[in-house]
């Protein structure tokens, strides 16, 4: 029996020696001593040694056991770092390789000069608001003083998603819900995209960019309106612009106006830019109708104000001299990297 046992532990040391993996270790310890296990077989058979062998054996097959339950840990722990080791040595990182390039976007043009738009406005006291793009037919049109068969509610100019509900045409419905919630004095301008069911070309698209503004206080005049505009066409394109305000018609304001700026580009004299006029049109405009007042509950006896709007889209097509407006909308970097 201490023969087998001994050959048992050498048998065992050549085997432990020979591995170079953890599954192949844990084999090894079943072999030796799991439940049917080759030294498990000694131990269970003690019983059958007589009284004197016993306790010699006992030691012996102990001391084996023990001794293997050593080199099974200490090896395991040799395999392990060694296994560490191997990772770090595959799954080496070079810090100092060079980086992919991650390509950073810039701002869009309709971006950059509806930025600076807000800003000359903010600088001037009136704070920014919003209204959805998805807008109800009442407020789009019918708040605004737009008889029914205005020509703009026909379904060949507008998109309708019901008969009542559509994209908005302008963003003057925005000066609908402002009066309905805020309170007066009301100084904002409402940048956002508009809709109409226009064929896309250089100078069209079913959507575009309007800046909207609403002025209401006691005692708001149309001098107040020329001087905000013209302040605001100075700080857009220069001090030495001039503003010329046209008589027009929209239904939301009387009198209405629209209103011209002398070129930037030529500065009035005349270029291709403004067709040789000298002057470029940026917007519509007029003192807020009494029936637009009435609608929103401001009673026009005592309130006056002003609203204009002007396409953003065409501003800064102007500004950048960019001659299609479908550029603007088709997001090719070869041309949104030129701002
Ligand atoms: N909403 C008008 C348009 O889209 C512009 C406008 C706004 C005119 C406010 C007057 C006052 O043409």
């Amino acid at each position: 029996m201490k023969d087998s046992l001994e050959r048992i532990r050498k048998q065992f040391i050549e085997e432990v020696e020979a591995l170079d993996n953890q599954k192949q270790l844990e084999e090894i310890r079943i072999k030796y001593l799991g439940k049917k296990g080759e030294l498990t077989a000694v131990l269970r058979n003690m019983g059958s040694l007589s009284a004197e062998e016993r306790p010699i054996i006992g030691q012996l097959a102990n001391e084996v056991r023990d001794y293997m339950n050593e080199k099974i840990e200490d090896t395991a722990y040799v395999l392990k770092r060694k296994e560490v080791e191997v990772r770090l040595l595959t799954e080496f990182v070079d810090v100092t390789m060079p980086s992919k390039k991650q390509e950073l976007g810039g701002r869009h043009p309709l971006s950059i000069v509806l930025d600076e738009i807000k800003d000359i406005f903010i600088g001037m006291g009136f704070s920014i608001a919003e209204g959805p793009e998805i807008e109800k037919a009442y407020y789009n049109f019918d708040a605004l003083n737009h008889s029914a068969h205005h020509p703009a509610r026909d379904m060949q100019d507008t998109f309708y998603i019901t008969e009542n509900v559509l994209l908005r045409t302008q963003t003057s419905p925005v000066q609908v819900r402002t009066m309905l919630k805020q309170d007066l004095p009301i100084r904002i301008i409402a940048p956002g995209r508009v809709f109409r069911a226009d064929e896309i070309d250089a100078t069209h698209s079913p959507m575009f960019h309007q800046v909207e503004g609403l002025v209401i206080d006691k005692g708001i005049t149309m001098a107040n309106l020329k001087g905000t505009l013209d302040t605001f066409a100075k700080k857009l394109y220069g001090e030495k612009t001039k503003t010329k305000f046209r008589p027009h018609h929209f239904p939301f304001t009387e009198p209405s106006a629209e209103v011209d700026c002398t070129c930037f580009a030529c500065e009035g004299k005349g270029c291709r830019i403004c067709k040789g006029s000298g002057w470029i049109e940026i917007l519509g405009a007029g003192m807020v109708h009494p029936n637009v007042l009435r609608n929103c509950g401001i009673d026009p006896e005592v309130y006056s104000g002003f609203a204009f709007g002007m396409g953003l889209d065409r501003i800064t097509m102007l500004r950048y001299g960019i001659d299609d407006l479908r550029l603007m909308f088709e997001n090719d970097k070869r041309f949104l990297s030129q701002f």
